[in-house]
């Protein structure tokens, strides 16, 4: 078994997604908004966060999921979409939410992606913004949580999958020597 070293409580979670939710209902005020979840990661903070929306918010859902291949230490990195979003964006307010923003490719490759659609505007809701690998500049604009190194899971996070479900965030130590990403 790897070690699990508690890193944020169920109750901060719980607590910080109530103010993120009302920082986001503050920015958008009555304007129209498409929230889109980046799956499968964001899939918990999204049902959470959108439920912290202010409940008169004129709010749509959309999903996206994205996959990421190659070898990221040789900059050999693709990035794909699974499943694209359904919503025809063009001239609306998007806001993408996203479990972690780590090296940051994946989000600059949707950002990307969606500029092209010629929304109205974009902005980045990250449950973790994860500083310490990041290769490309990049604004998380609302933000859950800092952290600047390290390995989490829980809260919609995996490791191979596993661990999605755990209701606090972790710092994962893997079995044997150390500490790997
Ligand atoms: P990026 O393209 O390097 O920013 O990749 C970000 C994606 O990698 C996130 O959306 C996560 O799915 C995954 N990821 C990065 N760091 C972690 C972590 O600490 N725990 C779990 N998943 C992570
Ligand atoms: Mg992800």
């Amino acid at each position: 078994m790897p070690t699990f070293i508690k890193l944020i409580d169920e109750q901060d979670i719980a607590s910080r997604v109530q103010e993120l939710g009302q920082e986001i209902g503050r920015h958008y005020g009555e304007e129209p908004l498409i929230a889109v979840c980046v799956l499968k990661g964001a899939f918990l903070f999204f049902s959470d966060l959108v439920r912290a929306l202010p409940q008169n918010m004129d709010v749509r859902l959309d999903f996206v999921r994205l996959a990421s291949y190659g070898d990221r230490t040789h900059g050999a990195e693709k990035v794909e979409f699974k499943k694209d979003m359904e919503t025809n964006i063009e001239g609306k307010h998007v806001l993408v939410v996203e479990d972690i923003v780590d090296t940051g490719r994946s989000m600059d490759y949707f950002l990307k992606v969606l500029a092209l659609r010629r929304p109205k505007s974009v902005k980045v809701c990250a449950l973790i913004d994860k500083s310490e690998r990041r290769e490309v500049e990049l604004q998380v604009d609302f933000r859950g949580f800092a952290l600047d190194k390290g390995f989490v899971v829980g809260y919609g996070l995996d490791y191979a999958e596993k661990y999605r479900g755990m209701r606090s965030i972790y710092d994962l130590i893997p079995d044997g020597d150390g500490r790997s990403g």
